[in-house]
């Protein structure tokens, strides 16, 4: 029992020259590649829907929703670089817990990482699937129903979404760099698209829809059954700002990560930050709030609303060009998760082994088929809340681990975060003042699944003391 307990508080001490060869990513990522995949994870569903869900719950005001989720985000964007360029191997939140905060702590983080990682790519796959079949049947080939759901959502399996994840997975086998220079492209189509959008729609910006402005109040309290107000928005809509946190997943693969990481992991979020702020003004000035709310497209709606029926279509087809970069940005860091925990020995260790072109191969492989299975059988609308808890976790722990290491932590400094103890508490509280605002049965499924993850870490730990 004292060994397990040992091992529950045992720190990670990183040593990359140590690590095996067939064990080792290569460093094959620039700044610009970073970027790219920072943008590529954060613009995708939560811009081009959430906007609606958002708008629903606080009104006009969902435009402070995004002020509020982006600064929370901005704070936990610097803490990650900081951590990051101090601790540069792969695993993220997971990693950098294991080297402060002990085992224990680092098992719950990397579970909700787990947790994140795969609900949004399955939830992106399922949307993206969506585009596609409403696309193929817009062009004459509507596939049946039974081919476009799972059987919780009364069809047989939802082809496409698998379709797109074995093929993102594929494009992740083949290489690091060679996906991540695919993804520069793909993200510069979204990023357009959505500007396009902005131009169309801001010569019909009417004041007039900004009033009332909060309809719905700040704090999040139940309307009919549903949390509404700006906070609860917030909350929701914190799920388009994420994806940032998936390059410091790539540390290990980047080239000279004292410079690079900082750019690409601030540089994204800036970029993001501003973009939605943008899209959000320019869409509520548009068109009241309440056109648009329930629409699962709505800026395509808004669109055809102001009769600019050619900008809504493209903004159709960026989004099916757009919404994989999100999974492979996903996938991508879900794998290096499983890898790093694989690495660790909390997983098994066969997996942790790099193939030929030194990607991960064989987790690549079983992170698409564990995220297939569910996008291919469960329907996932819903679930972004969900996703959203195991993220705000992993900020939560980034943040304690910026300050824990600004007293205890005597390696390398690479880029130091300005203010940390205002950054810090911010992200912390801010973390948590959204956790509070999401629903009641998201927080009820979070506490239930890292609960079943403690008694697996628990049991396993034990069982391993007890045979040795
Ligand atoms: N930020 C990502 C999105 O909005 C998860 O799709």
């Amino acid at each position: 029992m004292l060994a397990a307990m040992n091992q529950w508080l045992r720190r990670k001490t990183i040593d990359l020259d140590s690590i095996p060869h067939d064990q080792r990513l290569r460093p094959t990522l620039d700044w610009w590649h970073l970027v790219a995949l920072g943008v590529g994870g954060i613009v995708g569903t939560g811009i081009y829907t959430l906007v609606g869900v958002g708008a629903n719950l606080a009104g006009p005001a969902v435009t402070l929703s995004f002020l509020v989720a982006g600064l929370i985000c901005a704070c936990a964007a610097l803490a990650y670089a900081d951590v990051s360029t101090a601790i540069p191997a792969s695993g993220s939140a997971y990693t950098y817990t294991y080297v402060v905060l002990g085992e224990a702590i680092a098992w719950v983080v990397g579970w909700s990482l787990i947790l994140e990682y795969s609900l949004v790519v399955s939830t992106v796959a399922v949307g993206w699937s969506g585009y596609a079949g409403g696309f193929l049947a817009s062009m004459g080939w509507p596939l049946p129903h039974a081919l476009l759901a799972g059987p919780l959502d009364h069809g047989l399996i939802n082809l496409p979404a698998i379709l797109i994840l074995v093929l993102v997975a594929g494009a992740l086998m083949a290489g690091t760099r060679e996906s991540a220079n695919v993804n520069s492209v793909l993200v510069m189509v979204k990023i357009i698209a959505l500007l396009i959008f902005v131009a169309v729609a801001l010569p019909h910006f009417d004041i007039a829809h900004y009033r009332p402005y909060m309809p719905f109040g700040f704090s999040a309290h139940d309307v009919n059954g549903t949390a509404h107000g700006v906070m609860a928005a917030a909350a929701i809509i914190f799920f388009a700002f994420y994806g940032f946190d998936a390059i410091s997943t790539a540390a290990e693969e980047t080239r000279n990560p004292g410079r690079n990481l900082p750019i690409g992991i601030i540089g994204s979020m800036a970029v993001c930050t501003a973009l939605y702020v943008l899209v959000a003004a320019v869409a509520v000035g548009a068109m009241s709030y309440t056109g648009f709310a329930h629409s699962p497209e709505p800026l395509a709606q808004i669109l055809r609303s102001i009769g600019s029926g050619g900008a809504a279509v493209a903004i159709g087809a960026a989004a099916i060009v757009a919404l994989p970069t999100v999974i492979l940005a996903f996938l991508f860091g879900q794998s290096r998760i499983f890898f790093a925990m694989a690495r660790d020995g909390l997983l098994p260790h066969g997996l942790a082994r790099v193939g030929a072109r030194g990607t991960p191969v064989r987790i690549t492989a079983l992170t698409a088929v564990l995220v297939g299975i569910l996008a291919g059988l469960v329907p996932l609308a819903d679930i972004a809340a969900l996703a959203n808890a195991g993220t705000l976790l992993a900020f939560i722990a980034v943040a304690v681990c910026m300050m824990a290491m600004r007293r205890r932590f005597h390696g390398p400094r690479l880029f130091l975060a300005p203010l940390p103890w205002l950054v810090g508490p911010l992200t912390v509280l801010g973390c948590l003042y959204l956790f509070f605002s999401l629903p009641h049965i998201t927080r009820l499924f979070f506490l239930i699944w890292n609960g079943a993850g403690l008694i697996y870490y628990i049991t396993w730990t034990l069982a391993r003391r007890g045979a040795a």
